[in-house]
């Protein structure tokens, strides 16, 4: 088998890493398949690369329909950021918490006591997201002959330049949506273009919608290529009018000038409407919401994530160390059990939104550290310092391989690990347990996993949070 041939006829095995699924070639070689599969699928296959060990390969058609596959709600619409709206839930659950226990596959001498919970479903399962990204942009394929100028909706997949219009996202509400096509039908009759990101010219960029579901506020933001000159100043002023006699909710708009190359959604911030941030409650205790602020997406779900996590912590007092924090919600939620926090984050203004947070909730127990939770280690136990309990939550490429000596050598009680990639997360633990250690290492205290946890915080996708209780052994 060679690059672009087909693999007729082969059936999706299972769910494996970053979102790829697994088959087997009639030769006996694995298949990974990049893209929305469905498991017990027979699918005709493109290879994209042929390795010695293994094919890479991508859907080209659907043979025969997988028995888990159900008709895609009516009125929703497929596209990258929601590949799974045709697996119903209960089978995603399902999905999602094999790959968990397979994560735990090389584990199992270190897992014999270890209580598996079962996974913890996400309490809304459609329109859950309370921060929504939009793109503007162009579909232009002399293959498919399509040469449209305007497109406003989401990335076609894999494609930096390409975006497929939105008729209803289906992780959004009706809100969100309905804001939605308004802003569509106004920028489409615009003078304005759509910006190109291979000559960095054109002006509308993206749309971000993001709420306060708790106290029904909603901000607007809208990344457009320019400064805000005359021009735009008054087409947004009639468009801004007309969103929010229509839209109570709309709390807050934001215009971003966003100038820059890259496609993230960036820029000076300039206050068009309302007050500068949303205010969300989560657990009870209040967060501010600004444009560039990070916030959990589903909110009902992160609940249940922080609740597992704080339920776990079976000693609640002396010192927590809470790494890769974000912007401090889980050291300030868990405040009020301990003597002192410390909230460490790498960047800066997630950093300061903790701090604000903090102070919001009136919590004076807690220090806001920002920087590399691997250099804060290591530095905070050169000076003496103690941790009762550690939370960690790193990002999907897990904990860097200097953080975790430095934290062994604190000896606390106990490690709560929040993970968003179940396969870093067998990397670290490994190391944890004691089953993978070196020199450095060697010495140094064993942990033991007590509890573990699924958490689907974000449906139709195949993402999966992990809770994890390490209990010195
Ligand atoms: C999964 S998020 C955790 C968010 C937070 N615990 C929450 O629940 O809102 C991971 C965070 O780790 C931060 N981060 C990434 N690398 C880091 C590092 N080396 N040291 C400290 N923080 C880091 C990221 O900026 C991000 O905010």
């Amino acid at each position: 088998m060679s690059k672009n041939e087909i693999l007729t006829g082969i059936t999706i095995e299972k769910l494996i890493f970053g979102g790829k699924w697994l088959a087997t070639a009639s030769d006996g070689k694995k298949i990974i398949i990049t893209g929305g599969c469905i498991p017990w699928s027979v699918v005709d296959l493109r290879v994209l690369k042929a390795k010695k060990s293994h094919y890479e390969a991508q859907e080209l058609r659907v043979v025969k329909k997988s028995p888990l596959e159900v008709p895609l709600p009516e009125g929703f619409q497929m596209y990258g950021g929601a590949k799974w709206l045709t697996i119903g839930y209960q089978d995603q659950l399902k999905i999602k918490s094999e790959q968990v226990s397979e994560a735990f596959h090389h584990l199992s001498n270190y897992t014999v006591k270890t209580i598996f919970h079962p996974i913890i479903a996400s309490p809304e399962i459609y329109g859950y997201r309370n921060k929504v990204e939009f793109s503007w942009g162009k579909y232009i394929s002399a293959k498919e002959e399509i040469h449209d100028e305007f497109r406003f909706g989401f990335h076609a997949q894999g494609q930096f330049d390409r975006i497929i219009d939105c008729t209803y996202c289906a992780l959004a509400d009706k809100e969100t949506n309905d804001i939605f096509h308004m802003v569509d039908q106004f920028s489409r009759a615009s003078d304005f273009s759509t910006y190109d990101p291979k000559t960095g010219i054109g002006f509308w960029r993206h749309f971000v919608v993001r709420k306060a579901t708790s106290s029904n506020e909603t901000m607007l933001i809208f990344s457009v290529n320019t400064t805000y000159t005359h021009e735009v100043k008054l087409f947004f002023t009639e468009m801004v009018q007309k969103l929010t006699e229509k839209f109570a909710d709309i709390s807050s708009i934001y215009l971003l000038e966003n100038t820059g190359k890259a496609d993230i959604v960036t820029g000076n911030p300039v206050l068009l409407f309302g007050k500068p941030a949303i205010t969300s409650t989560l657990l009870g205790l209040s967060f501010e919401i600004q444009p560039k602020s990070f916030f959990q997406v589903n909110t009902l779900g992160a609940e249940k994530l922080y609740t597992e996590a704080i339920s776990f912590i079976k000693n609640k007092w002396g010192i927590l160390l809470d790494l890769y924090a974000g912007t401090g919600t889980i050291g300030i939620l868990l405040s009020k059990y301990f003597e002192k926090v410390y909230s460490v984050e790498l960047i800066e203004s997630a950093s300061r939104d903790g701090e604000k947070n903090a102070f919001k909730n009136d919590v004076k127990n807690i220090d806001f550290v920002c920087g590399k939770a691997e250099v804060f280690a290591k530095d905070f136990l050169e000076k003496g310092g103690k941790a009762d309990t550690i939370v960690v939550d790193p990002p999907r490429d897990g904990m860097h391989p200097s953080t975790i000596p430095a934290l062994l050598s604190f000896g606390a009680r106990e490690i709560i690990y929040v993970s968003c990639n179940p396969a870093t997360l067998a990397r670290d633990l490994e190391v944890l347990v004691g089953k993978t250690r070196d020199e450095k290492t060697e010495k140094l205290p064993k942990y033991s996993i007590t509890d573990v946890t699924p958490v689907d915080m974000f449906p139709h996708t195949h993402h999966i949070e992990t809770v994890v209780r390490l209990a010195l052994a």
